[in-house]
């Protein structure tokens, strides 16, 4: 494994905060060491470390910057990854709406998965909306889907996943919302019909820039995104996106993160879900 000085990873520690809010402390300096040892290797052209954040700070494009910041972060995600965050939409949000016990103009419903990795997020909120409104198509359903990775927006545009990724799915589910196509190498992949697609909106945002759309949401999933950002920075990125929702709006944190000690306009209403 190559070797990080103290000095480098600081410069390291600095990028990864102004650009993208991630929060890397002492603690992280071998996983960093691990990470971009790897991808020096792969790409072959800088020689040390230093080498490489020399290039970082003084001539790498936005791709470039985006290779490393994937080095930085991970991807990790499944369909209906914690599934009370469903129940409780289900509960707390289709049931109503549909019955009409809570007003919504024009059947417009928006929700935001604003960290949607390779997708399994926001298509798990388009498969739940199609299961649950019968007359989806004359509902204004849209979900936006948003993250800052290439290379995971690459994999949510082209929706095929591997067999073991929808394994752990709801087998009628997985028949009725997915096709099987043949992978590259031959194995059997699972293609998220276009249905699905359809209320699914893809795009590139960096968390800590300006948000080019407007809101209200009725539902915004933020999940295990701010294990990356310090205290502060998080608080930040809460209040911001309690102004994109509407009043009793959803928002989700990942099923092993809290909002408790930010001060933030936001109730808790189940365990890790809070509402406007
Ligand atoms: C672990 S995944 C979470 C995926 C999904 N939300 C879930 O809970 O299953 C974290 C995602 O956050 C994205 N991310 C990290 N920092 C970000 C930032 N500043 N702006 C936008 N996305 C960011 C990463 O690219 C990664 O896809």
């Amino acid at each position: 494994m190559l070797d990080i000085a103290p000095k480098t990873f600081q410069r390291i520690v600095d990028i990864a905060r102004k650009r993208w809010g991630i929060h890397l402390t002492e603690r992280k300096t071998a996983l960093v060491a691990n990470r971009l040892t790897s991808l020096l290797r792969k790409t072959g052209r800088f020689a040390s470390i230093e080498d490489y954040v020399e290039h970082l700070e003084r001539d790498a494009n936005e791709e470039d910057m985006l290779v490393f910041f994937d080095s930085l972060s991970t991807n990790v995600t499944s369909f209906f990854r914690d599934p009370q965050h469903f129940h409780f939409l289900e509960r707390e949000l289709w049931t109503p709406v549909l019955r009409g016990t809570i007003p919504c103009a024009n059947r417009r419903v928006r929700l935001w998965s604003c960290a949607c990795s390779v997708g399994c997020e926001p298509y798990s909120l388009a498969i739940q909306a199609l299961e649950l409104v019968p007359d989806i198509a004359n509902w204004d359903v849209r979900i936006l889907a948003t993250d800052l990775s290439n290379k995971a927006l690459a994999a949510a545009r082209r929706g095929v996943y591997a067999e073991s990724t929808v394994a752990q799915m709801d087998p009628a589910l997985r028949e009725k919302y997915f096709e099987r196509v043949r992978g590259d190498d031959g194995l059997t992949m699972y293609r998220v019909r276009d249905a699905v697609r359809k209320l699914v909106t893809i795009r590139q945002l960096n968390l800590m820039d300006e948000w080019p759309f407007a809101g209200p949401f009725d539902v915004v999933f933020v999940r295990n995104v701010m294990i990356y950002f310090d205290r502060e920075t998080r608080e930040r990125l809460v209040r911001r996106l309690a102004g994109y929702l509407r009043p009793n709006g959803v928002l989700a944190v990942g099923g092993a993160e809290t909002l408790s000690g930010l001060d933030v306009p936001l109730r808790p209403a189940a365990a890790s879900v809070y509402l406007k």
